[in-house]
This record gives C-alpha cells, structure tokens and sequence, in this order.
C-alpha cells in the first residue's frame, strides 16, 4: 500500500467520469444568496444562515432545502452559471467527462420552462466542452409525483434530444416504488434513451429488484441497502451492475452507519461495478473528496481506485471510441506506476 498523500495525488490526477451528481446540488450557499437576491426570490438573507441550513442529517431535510436552493434558478443564465461553477471544479479535479442529472420538475412545476432550462444548460455544456469536457444530461423524475406528469414532460424533451443521454428517478424513495415509472422507461427506452434509477438508499433492497427488473436499468444509483438482501447482492455481482456510489452523502443522510462501514470494498469483490461520485457537491463535497475521505477511511489499495475510476468510464454513457480512450490511457497511467515501483 502507498502513503495517503500519494493516494489522495493520484486521485486528483486521474481521468475520471462524473455519473451521479445533481445540477441542483452544486448550488452552493454563495450561488444561493447571490442568484436569489438578483432574481427576488428570496430564500435567505446572508450566505451563513444558507450554510446553516445546509446542514441535514436526513433524506427528507435534504430535500428540503434542495427544493429551497432550486428555487432561485428562473432564467437561462441562472442555469448556466451553476452548471458552468461545478464543469470549471470538475475540470480542475480531473473529471474529463461529466452526465449531469437535472431535476426538471423543481423547475418546471414553478413555471419555469423546459426551454429556459436546457437553453442555460446548453451553453454551459458548450463552454465545459470548448474546455475539454465531455457531459451531457440525465433528466431525473421525482419519484413521489404522478407518472402522468413524467410521461408529458418526457414527450416535450424530443427538440433538446441532442444534450440529454438518459432518464432517471430520484428524490423521495419511501413509499413510491420504481415500479410507479414502468410506462415512462419504457418510452424513454423507445426514444433511444439510456436508463437509470435512484434505488436502495432510502428505500428497501427490493427497489433496486424492481430498478432491474422492471425499469431494466443501466445503471442503479446509491444502491448501498443490496446487502440487506445477500441472494440479491450475489445476482448484482453475477451482472456486473453498474452502481452510482456517492460515499459522503451515504454517510451524512444516515444510509450507511460509517465510511469505515460503507460496503464498496464488498461490491467490487462480489463483482458489482462501483464507481464514486459527489452526488451533491455543495452539500458532500466534490467527487476527488469523496474519493479521498473513503480511501483514507478504508485504506483503498492503489489497484482499487484504478478499478473505481475505470469502472466510471465503462459504466458511463460515453460513445465505444471515447471509452477506447480514456481507458488506453488509464493503462498507460497505470503501467507507468508500475515501472516505476
Ligand atoms: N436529489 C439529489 N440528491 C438526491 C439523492 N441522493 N437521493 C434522492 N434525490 C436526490
Ligand atoms: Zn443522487
């Protein structure tokens, strides 16, 4: 094993893919203040009372104030400028590609329109390009609204076909079971759209079941209760199930007792494909600190974060040249720390 600092380097300095992390979350409490006091919606008052509000122990205060910090993006710009913070971090951290998801009905459902949204994003996404990102976006539906809503919406996103990759759920997991959005995946499947889910975080191990089962999924984001439920555990491990892990806000939302208890040494060895992510990076940190506090934690080998950062790339959506790419030169990487042990 290598030196903390030599891990916390290489994690920093390897290409890495971002899969789980949410537009909405990268408002930071600055970005809150500032946007809500241009725009007149005014949640807060100064940027430390937003800080304080920040602090939540629970899926549902987290969604709480999510909800809150959604609230001051009204116009294209407000979009973009988000967007456009958390690329510019992202860049600096080494992510080289990025599939943002983006919760459309916080928007949406306060009038704003699908337009504003994707035209701010849009300009972000080509700003993060014209910067040697890759991204596109993943529309999450909120698991506790009706389908209905999900499939209208849905039908409205075919002119911004171009910036989005896949469709997703998320949001409150108790009580609305995957099974709600069966119509909505199967149209999004029709319009060429790759699939994931938000499943087994708050809710139960069988909500990953029905994520696989019925959504038929690409990817389960969170997905940390599998282990309540050891017979599902060895049928992920026998697919290689793609899974979002975002360690921090696993942690700080109460999901898994510690990082010294989270289970990502058991997914990789059961042959599950993990791969870490900040989820929401105002609230947990960004992707290098998730990786990092976890590493140091639970003394991740350096093969270890090798197979976490490759498994972001060949789980991600990225088009068979692309991935050919980034994992040649993963290897490279590789090979060269090797020779020189
Ligand atoms: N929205 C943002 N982060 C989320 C999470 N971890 N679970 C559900 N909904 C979310
Ligand atoms: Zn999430």
């Amino acid at each position: 094993m290598i030196g903390m600092t030599d891990i916390a380097t290489l994690i920093r300095s390897l290409p890495k893919a971002e899969l789980h992390v949410h537009l909405e979350g990268c408002i930071t409490p600055e970005q809150l203040v500032t946007i809500g006091q241009r725009n007149d919606v005014n949640s807060f008052e100064s940027v430390e009372t937003a800080r304080a509000a920040y602090n939540v122990s629970t899926l549902g205060e987290f969604l709480g104030i999510f909800a809150r910090a959604s609230e001051v993006l009204l116009y294209a710009d407000d979009f973009t400028e988000v967007a456009s913070a958390y690329f510019d971090t992202a860049a600096a951290n080494g992510v080289r590609h990025v599939e943002l998801m983006l919760d459309l009905q916080a928007h949406t459902t306060r009038g704003v329109a699908v337009d504003t949204v994707f035209d701010g994003l849009a300009r972000a996404q080509n700003y993060a390009f014209n910067n040697g990102l890759s991204t596109s976006l993943i529309v999450n539906f909120m698991r506790e609204r009706d389908e209905e809503e999900a499939l209208q919406l849905l039908a409205s996103l075919e002119s911004y076909r171009s910036q989005i990759i896949a469709v997703g759920i998320d949001s409150a997991e108790n009580g609305h079971l995957p099974r709600k959005f069966t119509k909505l995946f199967q149209e999004a499947r029709k319009m060429g759209l790759r699939l994931v889910a938000h499943a087994g975080f708050e809710g139960p191990p069988a909500d990953i079941e029905e994520a696989i089962d019925i959504l038929q999924v690409d990817r389960v984001d969170h997905g940390n209760r599998v282990y309540e439920k050891p017979e599902l555990a060895r049928r992920l491990g026998q697919l290689g199930t793609a899974v979002t892990v975002c360690p921090r806000a696993e942690v700080e939302l109460g999901v898994v007792a510690s990082l010294a208890d989270h289970p990502i040494r058991r997914m990789l060895a059961d042959g599950m494909r993990p791969s870490l992510h900040s989820d929401d990076p105002a609230w947990f940190g960004s992707i290098v600190e998730n990786y990092i506090v976890l590493a140091q934690e639970i003394a991740l080998t350096r093969s270890e974060v090798f197979q976490l950062v490759r498994n972001s790339f060949i789980t991600s959506f990225l088009s068979t040249p692309a991935l050919g790419l980034y994992l040649a030169e993963l290897d490279a990487v590789e090979r060269s720390l090797l020779s020189k042990k």
